[in-house]
């Protein structure tokens, strides 16, 4: 059987192919985005609100851009190290060591290109016939993916618990990732190998504290599975929290894969770029993979990659470290990013009960509930819309609206709308909420029912959350 995505294109050969390609899901990111891409070129609307981006609004900052001319320029061309040239490794080992307060060496590190691809090394390396890997529900689609086409059938979902009590709404707990539910799992599963954990998360901005993750150690000791850990958001956290590594918990390096890069943190998406800490046997395994599959980051990539923490020699070029000067650049676009979190979901908020948006922790993600909006008469009887999907779909070809729907990413995500508000401020977030809510006022009031606000107020009330979080 020839899977979905090539039938659906009408591209049919006629030989047997991998069955397991039925398995393979998608990042929707990627492929809606090339349909927001059409709708803009179209004109239908004089603008598209991009709320659906997984990428980073801010750019790279300059003084990276500059190493990498540099690096160029000194012909820093050809094939490099497989692993990451140990200056390199030694330079993310000590940041990691004093940020993490574990001892981590460069043995315990490999440079790839991306954070992504430790997900496919993790599950070809560790995946035995019949392992179990536990994902979470809703989660980074790419987990779910993989880990069914690598291991179908082997899939278990940890799911959030919803709750939508007037005490959860009032505190943006709308969804919760329990310890409970994931140990429930594991008693009931005989031989789950990996559970895939993300904080920050992708696609909530929800954070996983550190009292649960100690919690999840102890399952750890108590069951004997790997964590890959992906904190590729890590230091895009709000409200004062810190991040805290499941690396920091005593014993955890022998059972963690942590995925991490510098795509989010240091808005360098487009170099892919990233690297992975583990056991040293587990990097042995993966520096043979990576042989195999990529050869070698990019010279001019690893020396970026270095200097981000520390000073770089290669060749006998000297590339001084960058460490200081992009923190202050990168930290006031996460100042940028925890305001426009607490704008958009403040302003979401102003649609309760209808729209129910949890807070924003962390990422530059919110993922509201718009089930009450889907219960809608008029958008059910004369919309006939009937799903998330369908809601998105809606947003954007009739609307010019771009979010991805929860479903997108787990069954869990069913009646939830992914809000990135990674875009800019004054183009697309300040104006798309206040377009957004006029939308959602006519479809509520279109089925009869009395909104929480009218449409005229909303401008003022919009302008009122403008200045509390932008002044
Ligand atoms: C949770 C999560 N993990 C991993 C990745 C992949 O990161 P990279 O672009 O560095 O491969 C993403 C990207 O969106 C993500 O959201």
């Amino acid at each position: 059987m020839l899977p979905k995505f090539l039938s659906d294109k009408g591209l049919a050969p006629n030989i047997t192919i991998n069955p397991n390609l039925n398995y393979l899901g998608t990042e929707t990111a990627f492929g809606f985005g090339a349909e927001v891409i059409a709708v803009e070129n179209s004109k239908k609307f004089p603008q598209i609100f991009k709320f659906h981006v997984g990428d980073t609004g801010p750019t790279t900052p300059e003084p990276i851009i500059e190493v990498a001319i540099q690096a160029l320029k000194n012909k820093q061309t050809k094939y490099g190290h497989f692993a990451g040239y140990p200056q390199v490794r030694e330079n993310i080992a000590k940041y990691w060591s004093e940020t993490r307060g574990v001892e981590i060496k460069k043995e315990n590190i490999l440079l790839q290109p991306g954070g992504k691809p430790v997900i496919e090394l993790m599950f070809q390396a560790l995946l035995a016939p019949g392992d179990k890997i536990i994902v979470q529900d809703p989660g980074y689609p790419v987990y779910e993916s993989l880990a069914e086409f690598n291991n179908h059938g082997g899939v278990l979902r940890w799911q959030a618990h919803k709750d939508e009590s007037p005490s959860a709404i009032a505190q943006g707990k709308i969804l919760e990732f329990r310890v409970e539910d994931l140990e429930k799992l594991l008693v009931e599963n005989n031989q789950v190998k990996i559970l895939c954990l993300n904080t920050p998360q992708n696609p909530t901005g929800m954070i996983i504290g550190k009292e649960k993750l100690e919690a999840i150690a102890e399952l750890v000791r108590k069951y004997k599975f790997f964590v890959i850990f992906d904190d590729i958001y890590d230091q895009i956290v709000f409200g004062g929290r810190k991040q805290y590594s499941f690396l920091s918990i005593p014993g955890m390096l022998d059972w963690t894969i942590n995925l991490n890069g510098y795509s989010k943190n240091y808005a360098m998406t487009g170099w892919r770029l990233g690297f992975i800490i583990a056991p040293e046997w587990v990097i042995e395994i993966f520096g043979r993979l990576a042989i195999n599959k990529w050869s070698n980051v990019n010279r001019m990539e690893q020396i970026v990659a270095g200097v981000i923490f520390g000073d770089v020699t290669l060749d006998g070029f000297e590339y001084k470290s960058v460490k200081d000067e992009v923190q202050a650049i990168i930290n006031k676009d996460f100042i940028e990013y925890e305001k426009k979190g607490g704008f958009v979901s403040e302003s979401l908020n102003l649609l309760k009960p209808y729209v129910v948006c949890n807070e924003a922790e962390g990422a530059f993600y919110l993922f509201p509930s718009f089930q009450r909006v889907l219960d809608l008469k008029y958008v059910r009887e004369e919309l006939k819309i009937t799903s998330d999907v369908g809601l998105r779909d809606w947003l954007l070809y009739e609307k010019g609206i771009a979010t991805l729907s929860g479903s997108d990413f787990g069954q869990m995500g069913a009646g939830y709308i992914r809000f990135s508000y990674a875009e800019d401020r004054n183009r697309h977030i300040i104006p798309g909420m206040k377009y957004i809510l006029k939308v959602v006022i006519e479809l509520i009031e279109k089925s009869g029912e009395v909104a929480p606000l009218k449409v005229e107020e909303v401008d003022e009330r919009v302008v009122e959350l403008e200045r509390k979080f932008f002044t």
